[in-house]
């Protein structure tokens, strides 16, 4: 049906683009705020429209809904062209108030990722020259900055599988959780980590612990399949545990690190630590068919509500939106290099103040508000798109 065919062609080419917006819980709406500006600035700058659906997610949701993902919120994702979330969860205390089952790491997050099956979370660990003072490294450790991606396996491994709790034969109450992938799991993420390594420096670090667990014996049995596509690439093998030393050490030997699931969720924890702040950290999850980007840190209730939260990590999510969902390159490039020039022209907020302390620098950061923060990129986003 030719008619249909030519409706189907003008759908995709309408640049109109709906994305959920999860704003989450405690520091998720203040930073969340600041983010959605940049839709805002992008669409009158340039030929393209974003309509923003909010939808409730995490603890807030289990509250008002009694479910911290509920089925509104599912039917906005499906609908939706890319999903924006903030982060989830409450203090440890509040958190006794939710069900295990339906606290939001569990009830939210992981159902997210499994219903879109977001296998590659994209984690840049990423400081530029100019923030290297945020780092707790020594100067001569740093260099010219961290430029790190790690790709992490996101919905495989310890994550997903089994779980039993019981009594054995002997009367002991015992736990067992199952690591399990299947080839074609490890395969497409492998896959993601070689591209991105083609596009990149063309090394490829492999993070496994193979000295130890048959799982990574498997993982690296496919990798040495995959890789005969990519007879460019440059293999580095490196065990978890040393892996974790070395980025301490000497970040800068890294470019692509590719891992599973639990290894890549501590290791980009650490990333955070050497970048001076887990508020430095955006990231991406992605799916055959749909993404999600958020934060890679949680909902920090210990500085909720007090205007403070930097939101660098959640406007780089938008900024990762922009590119990897939309292909708007030059403007996603655009917000990065607005919010450098924030931090370049000395400004930051008091939470990542503490992450300087830590740091060798004797540079001292002007201190504004997250929406102060928020005023000055997007003022500086308008400049650089006009
Ligand atoms: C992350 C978080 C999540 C994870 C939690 C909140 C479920 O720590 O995105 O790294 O462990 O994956
Ligand atoms: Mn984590």
């Amino acid at each position: 049906m030719p008619a249909r065919l030519s409706l189907e062609v003008d759908l995709n080419m309408s640049n109109a683009y709906k994305i959920a917006i999860l704003a989450g819980d405690a520091i998720g709406p203040e930073i969340m705020a600041q983010a959605v500006r940049v839709f805002d600035i992008i669409a009158r700058h340039r030929d393209v429209a974003f309509e923003l659906i909010p939808a409730p997610f995490g603890a807030a949701a289990y509250f008002e809904y009694g479910k911290a993902f509920p089925d509104q919120t599912k039917v906005i994702c499906d609908e939706a062209d890319a999903i924006l979330k903030g982060p989830v969860g409450l203090s440890h205390e509040e958190s006794k108030k939710i069900p295990v089952d339906e606290q939001p790491e569990r009830g939210a997050i992981l159902p997210l990722r499994a219903r879109y099956n977001t296998f590659a979370n994209f984690r840049p660990i990423y400081l530029s020259k100019d923030m290297a003072h945020f780092s707790p490294l020594k100067p001569e450790v740093i260099k010219d900055g961290i430029d790190i991606l790690l790709i992490r396996e996101l919905v495989g491994g310890l994550y997903f599988g089994e779980k039993e709790r019981g009594v054995n034969e002997s009367g002991k109450r015992f736990v067992k959780e199952v690591l399990e992938y299947d080839e074609d799991q490890i395969r497409q993420v492998l896959k993601v980590g070689f591209e991105e390594a083609q596009k990149r420096t063309k090394v490829l670090h492999n993070i496994h612990k193979s000295n130890v667990l048959m799982s990574s014996v498997f993982w690296n049995e496919i990798l040495e399949e995959v890789r005969q596509d990519y007879p460019e690439i440059e293999v580095k093998h490196l065990l978890v545990d040393a892996a974790a030393t070395a980025l301490c050490l000497n970040p800068g030997q890294f470019d692509v690190m590719v891992t599973e699931n639990m290894f890549g969720d501590i290791l980009s924890d650490q990333g955070g630590g050497i970048l001076g702040s887990l508020g430095l950290m955006p990231s991406a999850c992605i799916g055959p068919e749909k993404a999600y980007y958020e934060p890679s840190h949680g909902s920090a209730p210990d500085i909720a509500g007090k205007n403070i939260a930097n939101p660098y990590s959640m406007i780089g999510s938008v900024a990762m939106m922009l590119e990897m969902s939309f292909n708007l390159k030059a403007e996603s490039d655009a917000v990065w290099e607005a919010m450098r020039s924030v931090f370049e022209a000395g400004y930051s907020t008091s939470d990542l103040t503490s992450a300087e302390s830590g740091s060798t620098s004797t540079i001292t950061s002007r201190i504004v508000s997250t929406s102060e923060f928020g005023d000055l990129v997007m003022d500086k986003l308008e400049a650089l798109l006009k």
